[in-house]
């Protein structure tokens, strides 16, 4: 088992890269199958989840070549073998119910594993079914597997009783190919929402309004393969945002989009960090002592869920009260009591976050309970005083490309080590 030693008191300086979108990605890589034909897929990342996935798509017959160091995957799907996904191949990723709407919308029929991934709440699939079942589908869940199938799809209205990213993706794939139109009402707005569907488009289908408040797809009866380059990581970015702001660095984030990051932009200039947005590239410095803030997780453009513990380990350094709120995912605080055997001081109530700020954390032998918490950690072992040993790091590996190497090259100090040659821990008080 693999961990990562954090040691702590370097502020980050310098200039990191942001890799392609894991959850982008993570949809445009299923979305390919209903192609039907090659497609290129351009700034993948080089993460576990994606690493997960691409290997559920080739047990399913699709040809896949890697190009640019494993950045870009070209996917030939013209031979489908099969429309069942084990639990062997994609029990671990949340993201295996993609492959449900893609292969839904393709070939009418698909099984896959019930989804993995993260353990920050309940995670119910019930809007996805709600939106397959109104295009037409019948859908059994037995033995951990749930199956789609149907003769043939066709266009309805779903209103989507909470704004699903997941559901969202995956009733917009399966009525690429659904006869008439479909429109989907409350949908998530997130930027990888218009991404899918800018690549769907590529590949010929018709979705219009993504990123807004309703989504028309006019359905067609076939698609085409296409070359696609898939959007920077919004949440890589602001992880290294918040990196530049709790280690009172002064760090250059480049390739991202500038408004993607507008809610974190927005409460990091609350806190008092400065914030200088470019082009492709947003530069975080330190300037003067940070205020306590209170921040609410939204769907977007609202705060980030996935920006939520790393927000929480700078608010546990800024003196004074701060409040988080988190309304997306209900068990998505278990990491609060990792930061607290850092001296973060922490209470959480229900679904709020109570932060009394400290004046510095000590390192710890702590660990990565999901992956943006394991964030969280390594960020906080990176503004503590000391050495910091992180667990479970498995988790991290799913969603951060190069985490060492980027932190590394800004000046911080982390290593990958092997736990059977234990380190000495040593925690300066
Ligand atoms: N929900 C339902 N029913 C459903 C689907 C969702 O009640 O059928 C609820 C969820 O319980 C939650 C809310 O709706 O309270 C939002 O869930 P959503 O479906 O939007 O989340 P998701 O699709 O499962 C994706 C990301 C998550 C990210 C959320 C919110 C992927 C693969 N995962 O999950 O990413 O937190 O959207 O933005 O895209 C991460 O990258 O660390 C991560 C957890």
């Amino acid at each position: 088992m693999e961990k990562y030693l954090v040691k702590g008191g370097v502020p980050l300086r310098g200039e990191v890269s942001v890799s392609g979108a894991k959850n982008a990605a993570l949809a445009v890589l299923p979305a390919a199958l209903m192609s039907g034909d090659v497609c290129t897929i351009n700034n993948v990342p080089k993460v576990e989840d994606i690493h997960v996935l691409l290997q559920a798509i080739q047990h399913l017959g699709v040809k896949i070549t890697y190009e640019n160091d494993g950045h870009t995957v070209i996917m030939d799907c013209r031979k489908i073998e099969k429309v069942t996904v084990d639990y062997e191949h994609i029990s671990k990723i949340r993201a295996s119910y993609y492959l449900l709407g893609a292969l839904l919308g393709a070939k009418n029929y698909s099984k896959v594993a019930l989804p993995g991934g993260c353990n920050i709440g309940a995670r119910p699939i019930d809007q996805h079914i709600k939106g397959f079942k109104a295009l037409g589908a019948e859908i059994e869940i037995e033995h951990g597997m749930i199956e789609v199938k149907t003769d043939k799809l066709v266009g309805d209205t779903i209103y989507l009783d909470s704004p699903s990213v997941g559901a969202t993706i995956n009733i917009m794939m399966a009525a690429c190919m659904a006869e008439g139109t479909t429109y989907i009402e409350n949908p998530a707005k997130e930027p990888h929402i218009v991404d899918v569907a800018n690549f769907l488009n590529s590949m010929g289908a018709k979705v219009k309004g993504a990123g807004t408040h309703i989504i028309k797809i006019q359905g067609v009866s076939k698609m085409h393969g296409s070359e696609y380059t898939i959007i920077p990581d919004m949440i890589e970015a602001g992880t290294y945002m918040v990196a530049a702001a709790i280690t009172k660095g002064n760090v250059l984030v480049r390739n991202l989009i500038p408004k993607h990051m507008d809610a974190i932009t927005a409460k990091l200039i609350e806190m008092g960090a400065r914030v200088d947005v470019y082009g492709d590239s947003i530069r975080v410095s330190y300037e003067k002592d940070y205020s306590s803030i209170r921040v609410k997780t939204l769907p977007y453009p609202g705060f980030p869920t996935d920006m939520q513990p790393q927000f929480v380990a700078l608010m546990a350094l800024v003196n004074g009260v701060s409040v988080m709120t988190e309304s997306i995912f209900e068990s998505r605080f278990s990491y609060t009591s990792e930061l607290g055997r850092m001296g973060a001081d922490i209470k959480v109530e229900g679904n709020t976050a109570i932060i009394n700020g400290v004046s510095n954390f000590t390192g710890a032998q702590v660990r990565a309970t999901d992956l943006r918490a394991g964030a969280a950690l390594v960020l906080a072992g990176l503004a503590g005083k000391g050495d910091t040993l992180i667990s479970n790091i498995y988790n991290i590996d799913r969603g951060y490309e190069c985490l060492e190497d980027k932190i590394s090259a800004l000046g911080g100090w982390i290593k990958r080590i092997d736990t059977e040659k234990k380190p000495e821990l040593k925690v300066v008080s």
